[in-house]
């Protein structure tokens, strides 16, 4: 090796030690008699020193270099006249005796610090040099730590890691795929994974029992914060398992995860049925850091002569602990922030519950003193509250008080990051209404099986039918997926003829399964985590962009490598794709 140590090693245990080091030059202070130089490497950093007695070349040669310049450096370590006890290395530095450049640098774009005055765009395209600052380091070390967390926990269990192919067949899990184009078979396309769905249950009928990979998926989609194009599930299958089973063995994971790697102890995941999740947040991912649940005012408010109310399908609101002081500008910012095309409300009702204990709402000609004291009770709420109202359709109007009890959550600061709030929400409707297509389409996905006792309703009121499906929510982040599996050839196509597939459609794009499962298929069920998602909340961050190495920007183009990008003539006719021109 070039080194002797790491930059991040050397402690007061070392002293009067020869030593080489390897790194960056983080920074240089020429304080005229005395030059220092911060070395840096991905363990650390350690002081270097040029004084009145290093030898005079060594002082010149030491004057030269810039930052993020390449060194070897050869010196006795020594203590330091004045301590830095924020770093591991801060009681020692090092006489420098011997230095070399192993490779000079060109000044960064912008500072290699922990705080940069480096925009997202110009870290994006030199994200090899983002990539050094420690906050983005560590988070894909924390990552890495996770991974193997999950390896240790998933191997003691029993799971075996199995890697699936990447060049396949689509497999409909709501998004569009990737195609690649077959040069040997023109004219025809290999899809990416959407997840390994098949594959993993094909890898059950052939007996594995328990399988495992940490797998990269595909899905090209409208990107979002907590979306890429590109990211990676800890996918898992297990047979011969009741739902009960796997929640209990992915919270476990979910749990050794924390506490390996937090050193949290989560406690025991609460369950929730998606019905409750979606009458008490109105979203099926609730983040249940925080009450304020929705109360619904429908019995009490109407047919007293306010048409919003009269007219609405739904009157619901929340209770804002201790906002009756914001003022009337105050709630028009909001009602302002909720008339946002994105969220899309008419209005908002408020009621004030004052100090002095009145009452005050935006309809007080329709209430009364004594109607709006009913609401209070109605909504629990005390002197110092805000009660906060919207009517109209039942599921617009869930969906729009949802982005209200969010915000408020935000802003009065109740969605800690260091808080943890995980809950699973089990039920799921097998089937969910699609107004584009007037058609039903798979909630989950199509192998998802529906409760026994509702397979009945399939053909009378398909919306109605429940499945064995649940979700991991962390904080209001749907963490993970799955369901048991449909294991039998005869549901199986039941359902893909509900979902709009003839049967040679079936036959066609699932036959391989569906024949599969006349082969022996044992019960099983599995899930994925969105291990993208999982790191991010472990590093409490907004975005899973940071807990990826090379992350896409929101148009999925990979800026530093100009990503996508055209391919040259020769390729395309090789490939057999026609262009336009
Ligand atoms: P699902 O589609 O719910 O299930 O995906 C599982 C988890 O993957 C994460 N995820 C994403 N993360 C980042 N970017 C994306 N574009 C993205 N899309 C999904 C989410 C999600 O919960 N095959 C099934 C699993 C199963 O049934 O076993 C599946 O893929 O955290």
């Amino acid at each position: 090796m070039l080194r002797t140590h790491t930059c991040g090693e050397l402690n007061i245990s070392h002293l009067g030690q020869t030593v080489t080091l390897c790194g960056w030059v983080q920074k240089s202070r020429d304080l005229g008699g005395t030059t220092f130089i911060d070395v840096r490497d991905r363990y650390g950093l350690t002081q270097l020193i040029f004084n009145t007695d290093t030898d005079a070349t060594l002082r010149e040669k030491s004057r030269e270099l810039g930052r993020e310049f390449v060194i070897k450096v050869t010196g006795n370590v020594i203590e330091r006249a004045s301590k830095n006890t924020k770093i591991p290395t801060g009681e020692i530095e090092i006489v420098v005796t011997d230095i070399e450049v192993l490779n000079a640098a060109k000044l960064p774009p912008f500072l290699i610090e922990d705080e940069t005055d480096g925009g997202e765009e110009l870290r994006a395209k030199y994200r090899y040099l983002d990539l050094r600052r420690n906050p983005i380091r560590n988070n894909l070390v924390l990552r890495h730590k996770m991974a193997q967390e999950v390896r240790k926990y998933l191997d003691k269990l029993d799971f075996i890691e199995v890697e699936t192919p990447v060049l396949i067949k689509s497999t409909p899990e709501g998004a569009r795929d990737f195609v690649v184009p077959s040069r040997m078979n023109a004219g025809e396309f290999y899809a990416l994974p959407q997840s390994p769905q098949t594959f993993k249950q094909l890898l059950m009928v052939s007996g594995f029992d328990r399988y495992f990979q940490i797998v990269k998926c595909f899905r090209d989609e409208d990107l979002r914060a907590d979306r890429q194009p590109e990211f990676t599930q800890i996918d898992c299958e297990l047979s011969f398992v009741s739902q009960e089973d796997i929640l209990n063995i992915f919270e476990g994971l979910t749990r050794h995860l924390f506490k390996t790697v937090k050193g949290i102890d989560l406690g025991e995941v609460p369950r929730m049925l998606y019905s409750d999740a979606m009458r008490l947040y109105g979203s099926d991912k609730p983040d249940v850091r925080f009450g304020m649940e929705f109360v619904e005012l429908n019995d009490i408010v109407k047919g007293k002569g306010f048409s919003i109310f009269d007219n609405a399908e739904l009157v619901v609101g929340i209770n804002a602990k201790g906002c009756a002081s914001y003022t009337r500008k105050q709630v028009d910012e909001l009602t302002e922030w909720l008339k946002r095309p994105q969220i899309g409300v008419t209005g908002m009702i408020y009621c004030r519950y004052n100090e002095d204990g009145t009452l005050k709402s935006s309809v007080d000609k329709f209430y009364n003193e004594d109607e709006l004291t009913n609401w209070a009770a109605v909504f629990s709420a005390e002197k110092g509250d805000l009660m906060l109202i919207l009517a109209g359709g039942a599921d617009k109007v869930r969906k729009q008080l949802n982005e209200l009890r969010l915000e408020m959550g935000s802003r009065l600061g109740l969605r800690d990051k260091n808080t943890f709030a995980p809950l699973w929400v089990v039920d799921f409707p097998l089937l969910e209404w699609d107004e584009e297509s007037g058609r039903y389409h798979a909630m989950h996905h199509p192998f998802t099986s529906p409760k026994p006792e509702d397979i009945n309703l399939l053909d009378t009121e398909p919306g109605a039918v429940r499945a064995n499906a649940y979700d991991l929510v962390i904080n209001g982040t749907e963490i993970g997926g799955g369901s048991i599996r449909i294991h039998d050839r005869g549901l199986q196509s039941l359902m893909f003829k509900h979902l709009g597939f003839s049967p040679e459609e079936a036959q066609k794009q699932f036959g391989f399964l569906m024949d599969a499962f006349e082969y022996g298929a044992p019960p099983h069920g599995g899930i994925a985590f969105g291990f993208d998602r999982l790191a991010s909340i472990f590093a409490g961050l907004d975005s899973i962009r940071d807990v990826i190495a090379f992350p896409k920007n929101n148009s999925g183009r990979d800026v530093m490598i100009d990503s996508p990008s055209t391919i040259a003539e020769a390729q395309m006719t090789e490939l057999k794709i026609k262009t336009t021109v």
